[in-house]
């Protein structure tokens, strides 16, 4: 075998990969379609592959084969710069941090008083029952039933909870169906684990039943994940009725859903979510993160009975427990009533906030009543070139291009009003970007 033979046959793949012709998470030949299409041997083609996987460019699975590498844009579809006289930051999704701080520093010093031994050592996979139960009365205020201190795991927040359902519950290779704008976080988790995401559509009630069942029969895909509730980024609510119709089809077609149900308690009136329709199927995800703090990584996730064991499993070789030092501050804060009383002021904020950008911003069409507002964009503007003119004027937004998962461009960009603190420099940071909504482009880039 001439050496020059495999390097050159790898040069050429990277090529490929490099023009978009081979695509992030897309199959390659197999060894012997690949030699006999070039003219050589499978272990020519073996070598090529063992060397682009060392070069980290492609992925080998037994059994599977070889996968183009995905990679993440989360670091820049979610940007953390500090909220400063610099910068207007509408990229966090959190709550308003200042509102929480007392009752957190309160429920933490707290929380090194009831330290034990017991508290402090291993434990068994599941977290201490204290912490679950209290995780079951979180999730039930907010809709959920069914939940208990066996079928409900703790997780190091909601992105903790995705990523190891899409790792106990697919396999590199399969399709997950997503809604057709969704959380990066989801995507990311998608592309580099080797999973393929089809987007489903979304109507103006969230996602669309008789879509999802199309693309159930189409695509035979290994789960279904939906954000129901204030979703990121559309800020779009299913009503009752939606989630009936989606656990129908779950139920009817036997397909595992998530549902990432982390804005929950940001509805006015609570709407069920879809677990209870689809208890055997749906894993249901409820975390702190949003309305108390993200820094406590505290996550509830309810599986389905016959679920538990595999779940448990997976917890144990990932990280074998989430950390009980702050299951001990989140379980004071809820147990107290403290969690929720904080829940319904962050959701009076957004509420407010949610009419101040609406008298603001004269480009908001949608009803929104979360964090965040899906703002659309005149004509003049393509989302990345407008994310990145807010950003040379101090105002971080998260272009719309980051959400989609069928890679289509949507002329969007999301805002979260909540990240920054005080309600004069919301105030501010909208009247500055309303103004640059209204600037003709032609003024940036003249001739
Ligand atoms: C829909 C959705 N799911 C999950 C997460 C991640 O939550 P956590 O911080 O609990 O991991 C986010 C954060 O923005 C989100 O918007």
């Amino acid at each position: 075998m001439s050496t020059s033979k495999f390097v050159h046959i790898a040069a050429t793949i990277e090529k490929k990969i490099d023009n978009g012709e081979y695509q992030p998470n897309s199959k390659l030949p197999t060894h012997r379609l690949l030699a006999d299409e070039l003219g050589t041997t499978p272990a020519t083609v073996a070598k090529a592959y063992k060397l682009l996987n060392d070069k980290g460019c492609v992925e080998s699975f037994i059994g599977k084969g070889t996968f183009v590498r995905g990679h993440s844009e989360l670091d820049q579809a979610i940007q953390a710069p500090e909220d400063d006289e610099h910068h207007y930051n509408f990229s966090l999704l959190q709550p308003c941090l200042s509102k929480n701080l007392p009752a957190l520093k309160h429920a933490y010093r707290e929380s090194a008083d009831q330290l034990t031994n017991s508290l402090i050592g291993y434990t068994e996979y599941t977290g201490h029952e204290s912490h679950r139960a209290a995780g079951v009365k979180w999730a039930q205020q907010y809709g959920l039933q069914g939940g208990n201190t066996s079928n409900t795991l703790l997780t190091n927040g909601a992105q903790h909870a995705l990523s190891l359902l899409i790792d106990s519950l697919s396999q590199p290779g399969d399709t997950l169906l997503v809604d057709e704008l969704t959380y990066p976080g989801i995507l990311a988790i998608a592309s580099m684990s080797g999973r393929q995401v089809v987007g489903v559509t979304l109507d103006e009630h969230g996602l669309c039943p008789h879509a999802l069942t199309a693309a159930i029969d189409e695509h035979h895909p290994a789960l279904v994940i939906t954000i129901p509730r204030h979703q990121n980024p559309t800020g779009l609510s299913m009503p009752e009725w939606r989630k009936k119709a989606i656990a129908e089809v779950i139920n009817q077609t036997h397909t595992w859903l998530i549902e990432d149900d982390i804005y929950g308690f940001l509805d006015e009136q609570t709407v069920a979510p879809i677990a209870n329709f689809a208890p055997d199927y749906t894993f249901h995800i409820s975390a702190l993160s949003k309305a108390i703090s993200p820094a406590m990584r505290c996550g509830y996730l309810k599986v389905p009975n016959g679920q538990v064991a595999l779940l448990q499993a997976h917890i144990r070789a990932n990280m074998w427990l989430s950390s009980p030092i702050n299951f001990i501050a989140a379980t004071q804060l809820i147990e107290s009533g403290k969690a929720f009383n904080l829940a319904a002021e962050q959701r009076e904020t957004a509420q407010e906030r949610q009419k101040i950008a609406r008298s603001i911003l004269t480009a908001v069409t949608c009803h929104a009543s979360g964090y965040h507002i899906w703002l659309p964009l005149p004509s003049q503007w393509q989302p990345d070139r407008f994310t990145l003119e807010a950003k040379n004027r101090g105002i971080i937004v998260t272009s719309g291009s980051y959400f989609c998962a069928n890679g289509e461009q949507t002329p969007h960009v999301r805002l979260s009003l909540m990240a920054i603190n005080s309600e004069q420099r919301l105030i501010s940071g909208l009247q500055a970007l309303q103004n640059l909504l209204t600037t003709d482009m032609n003024s940036f880039f003249p001739g």
